[in-house]
């Protein structure tokens, strides 16, 4: 069996930053009550007619990771995007973004839809198809563009989210390299799958003009019980993983979790009794980018010098489902 390393990485976040003092011109909050309740400064969005879609911030995040990595594009098996609102409902986001990136190879190309939680099911999936040969290089690309979704009168939800791309290259770890993923654990609990949806637009509720009046085209979140099953799901996970990977908790370099609110952040270190200054979090500056806030995190702490190769590594997320999941990786 092959192992999986993470050989390059890399991000895009627009130029165009929103602060809490702009939001607050869209709804009634304001800048302290969002940074005492989310730890959120700003975020990022993206500029439609500068050509900002999701398949062009995946171009980019991809090409820095392209570049570091020095491979051949051509040599990508397989371009795996996770993304809930692509450019078009099809062609899925990583044909565009093959198109983008100038791939003659006709590799394969699949979106994968978990939600917030996306990169961690494409990774946990990617490293099955690693290991088995099937594939050598997989690009994964978390890419999201909230704002086509955020509903800036709502203050229940809209304070939460910023656009962003974030790209993982993963390839076949060479013989006697440490690289792998040691253990992961994928959930979902349906039970609750509505405190966190975007109702319209799909098959059963076709955008009409009485959507748009309700709407209903735009996320609807119940923040509290996300936020509850959000701690739960991820300080769970994270146990099961140590637990059965026998690895203790001062092994773990760095703890990278999905990036929503900086209390829900707080609220799974505590749990685990981990402590905060070896967790990663830039949610003050980028808000909630989905499932592209994982990888985002990961690029800028490489970039700082933080993670190292060899570094033992805790990846956790949860989104819309409510999807829920956890890795261990030896980067
Ligand atoms: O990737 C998954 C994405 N989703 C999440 O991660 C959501 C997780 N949940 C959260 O992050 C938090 O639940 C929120 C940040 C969304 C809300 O924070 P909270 O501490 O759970 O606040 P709350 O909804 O319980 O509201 C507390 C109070 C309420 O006022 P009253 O009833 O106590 O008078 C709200 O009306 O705060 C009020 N409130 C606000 N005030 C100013 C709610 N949102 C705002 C706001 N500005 N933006």
């Amino acid at each position: 069996m092959y192992q999986t390393k993470i050989l390059s990485t890399g991000k895009y976040l627009p130029p165009k930053t929103m602060t809490n003092d702009d939001l607050a011109k869209l709804c009634e909050t304001n800048d302290q009550w969002i940074q005492e309740r989310t730890g959120i400064k700003e975020r990022r969005i993206c500029d439609p007619e500068k050509g900002e879609f999701p398949s062009f911030m995946a171009q980019k995040a991809a090409e820095e990771a392209i570049e570091k990595a020095g491979i051949d594009k051509n040599d990508i098996d397989l371009i795996m995007c996770s993304i809930t609102i692509g450019d078009m409902l099809f062609p899925n986001t990583a044909s565009m973004l093959q198109d983008r990136l100038g791939i003659t190879s006709q590799c394969a190309c699949l979106d994968v839809n978990a939600a917030c939680t996306g990169v961690v099911y494409g990774l946990v999936n990617a490293n099955a198809l690693i290991q088995t040969g099937v594939y050598k290089n997989i690009l994964l690309v978390g890419v999201e563009m909230t704002s086509r979704f955020n509903n800036w009168a709502d203050r229940g939800s809209s304070i939460l989210f910023g656009d962003g791309a974030g790209a993982l290259l993963l390839t076949r770890a060479e013989e006697g390299e440490s690289s792998e993923i040691v253990i992961s654990k994928l959930a979902s609990d349906s039970s609750k799958k509505d405190h966190l949806k975007l109702p319209a637009g799909g098959a059963i509720q076709p955008v009409t003009y009485e959507i748009l009046d309700n709407t209903a085209q735009y996320v609807s979140m119940n923040g509290p019980e996300v936020f509850k099953a959000a701690v739960k799901t991820m300080a769970s996970h994270c146990a099961h993983l140590l637990e059965h990977s026998r690895t203790p908790m001062d092994q773990v370099d760095w703890f990278i979790p999905h990036q929503a609110n900086l209390r829900i952040i707080e609220a799974v270190a505590k749990r685990l009794e981990f402590p905060m200054e070896k967790v990663i979090s830039n949610v003050q500056y980028y808000a909630n980018t989905s499932s592209a806030s994982i990888p985002i995190a990961l690029t800028e702490a490489l970039d700082e010098g933080k993670i190292k190769r060899g570094d033992t590594l805790m990846l956790a997320a949860f989104g819309a489902g409510l999807t829920s999941g956890a890795i261990l990786l030896k980067y």
